[in-house]
């Protein structure tokens, strides 16, 4: 089986509102996987479907090799956006309450539970009742439910949201180490691209409940494709040099700034020599030169900032496929 999840075409609608629409997606087991899109994409309602906690109106759903069903969403740990976890019990008795529910009893919940505490730092807090923790203690107490049954896929909602900068860290190293040590597969939103880059094999970036574009952090950010080149040059005159810049093959924009010029083209990095030569040749001297490259924070609105014309369409199929639906 080299796909844990295998989501085609699957569509919802709460009342008139399309909230997925021909979602789409593949997930490697073994892999990290990200799922990033603007507030009300979709990612939790696509998460709340996986767990079964909702029924798609639209498309097919397959589970570790077969369609999703209560077979297969035992092997399934969600540690869901608003945390799941009971506020009146300790996290002891939180954790042997979700380890139970998946059949972990007796003293192998509780050796399990022991583990995960100190795992995610929370041996101190054993007999606290959840609903004296923290925020991010409350965030952590959430993950650890989720992994009390040793699960094959792991679904965090925005497991970080809310932590501090330092303990954030500390739970990608955690979510990082039962990866590897279960061989799980871990299937994460954020919204922090820096998260994203940090900890996901493949990210798929969703919006108004699509997945518009999926790869590795790198593809992406190739996709958007531009590298950018800030040059200076003496003497500096910009109209002079805009005119030579785009008279050499492969560039696509050149802009005037204050303190020099923006080259915008493919692999503008690599032909920078190449482009001081020329400039050189026409009594235009290079003295600063740097290049920015494009973050996932570049693609993550790339690939959302639709333009108005591009959603307006989007709507008009949608419409007509819930027309199909009743
Ligand atoms: N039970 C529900 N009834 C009606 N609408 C709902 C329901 N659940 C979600 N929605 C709507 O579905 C859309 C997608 O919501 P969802 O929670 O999946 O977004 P999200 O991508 O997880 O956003 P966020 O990043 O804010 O968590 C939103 O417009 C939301 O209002
Ligand atoms: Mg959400």
């Amino acid at each position: 089986m080299e796909y844990v999840l295998e989501a085609e075409s699957l569509g919802k609608v709460y009342g008139k509102k399309v909230v997925l629409f021909d979602f789409s997606l593949k997930i490697r087991k073994g892999s990290i996987f990200g799922l990033l899109g603007p507030n009300g994409a979709g990612k939790s309602t696509f998460i709340r479907i996986v767990s079964g906690l909702e029924e798609p109106d639209d498309g097919t759903l397959s589970l570790l090799g077969e369609k999703a069903g209560k077979k297969s969403r035992r092997k399934l740990g969600v540690a869901p956006q608003e945390n799941a976890i009971y506020n009146l019990l300790t996290c002891m008795e939180n954790l042997t309450y979700f380890g139970s529910l998946y059949g972990v009893t007796g003293k192998t919940a509780k050796g399990r539970a022991a583990s995960l505490l100190s795992q995610l730092g929370l041996q101190d807090k054993k007999d606290t009742v959840a609903g004296y923790l923290s925020g991010g203690m409350k965030r952590r107490l959430s993950l650890a439910c989720a992994l009390m049954h040793n699960p094959e896929i792991i679904m965090l909602d925005e497991p970080t949201t809310g932590l501090d900068p330092a303990t954030r860290i500390k739970m990608w190293e955690t979510v990082r180490k039962v990866v590897r040590e279960t061989k799980a597969t871990l299937i994460l939103t954020t919204h922090y691209m820096e998260e994203a880059e940090a900890l996901c094999d493949r990210i798929a970036f969703v919006n108004t409940g699509k997945v518009v574009a999926e790869g590795t952090p790198n593809e992406l950010k190739k996709r958007v494709g531009k590298e950018i080149a800030k040059l200076s040059t003496v003497p500096g005159q910009a109209e002079n040099v805009i005119r030579i810049i785009k008279a050499i093959r492969g560039i696509d924009n050149v802009t005037e700034t204050e303190h020099g010029v923006i080259v915008e083209g493919k692999s503008i990095a690599a032909r920078l020599p190449e482009i001081a030569k020329i400039l050189e040749k026409h009594g235009e001297t290079v003295v600063e030169m740097t290049v920015s490259r494009p973050s996932l924070e570049d693609v993550f609105l790339k690939m959302t900032g639709l333009k108005l014309r591009e959603v307006a369409k989007a709507e008009s199929v949608k419409r007509n496929w819930k027309g199909e639906q009743s």
